[in-house]
């Protein structure tokens, strides 16, 4: 059985004393019978707060936005990710297209980010997706292909166990515009099919695979209903607390 996840990205986005209040509001809000995993994405400010929030709560995770591609030494201001994994953190996020568009991110550099996040015990939600131009010209199967095994789908059999793919069109995120459950499938069924032609059946049965972009309350639930997605990456929705228990609710 695959799991379950909905996961808050926040981007650069809050302050202190507003995540505290969202992750409150959040955590008074639920049932106590919510069946996905929630991973709380906060920026690096934030993580130790939100992590003693939500210190013993079942099935809640807390996730880092990014790593370092380096070990340690004179970085000035990078993040490692053996800093990150000495905190009660399980996840972190890599490959997002705004770090790939905005800050020049190749793959070698997120093959690096991948290897410090695996050496570190930590959970990879690696993104990949297409621009509209990619899509608008019938390339998007080969781009999240090309994106994949050039990276997380290089990597051994034995250390793609803790890596998540999301699966983000350039084109939905922050735009309002969400990919159609039919549309997102396609692609959702896309990546399931590479994997078990890099790792076979099991492993591929095993991944899930969760869908990003103007994900809301409002398509949630048939987005998630369709076979091969697993939950969602949050952006927008994930700073209000409404929307966020509604979208966890959408399972
Ligand atoms: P939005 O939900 O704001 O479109 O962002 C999606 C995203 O980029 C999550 O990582």
């Amino acid at each position: 059985m695959r799991k379950k996840i909905v996961a808050g990205n926040w981007k650069m986005n809050l302050n202190k004393n507003d995540s505290e209040d969202l992750v409150n509001n959040i955590l008074n809000h639920l049932d106590d019978n919510f069946s996905p995993q929630i991973i709380f994405a906060p920026p690096y400010l934030f993580l130790n707060n939100v992590i003693e929030l939500c210190k013993n709560k079942n099935n809640i995770f807390v996730s880092s936005q990014d790593c370092s591609a380096y070990t340690d030494g004179a970085f000035t201001g990078e993040v490692s990710a053996k800093m990150i994994s000495s905190y009660d953190i399980s996840h972190v996020i890599i490959g997002h297209s705004e770090r790939r568009k905005n800050f020049n991110e190749t793959n070698d550099i997120l093959n690096h980010k991948i290897n410090q996040a695996i050496n570190n015990h930590l959970n990879v939600i690696f993104c990949c997706g297409e621009t509209l131009s990619d899509r608008n010209n019938g390339l998007y199967f080969d781009v999240i292909s090309d994106q994949l095994l050039s990276t997380v789908l290089s990597l051994d059999k034995s250390k793609f166990s803790n890596i998540i793919i999301a699966y983000e069109p350039i084109w939905a995120i922050g735009t309002g515009v969400t990919a159609t459950a039919d549309q997102a499938q396609e692609v959702h069924a896309h990546i399931r099919r590479i994997i078990k032609d890099k790792y076979g059946d099991a492993i591929s049965n095993k991944t899930s695979i969760i869908y990003g972009g103007s994900c809301k309350p409002a398509n949630a639930k048939e987005i998630f209903s369709q076979d091969d997605i697993d939950g969602g990456l949050i952006g927008g929705a994930s700073l209000n607390y409404k929307d966020f228990i509604s979208i966890i609710k959408a399972f």
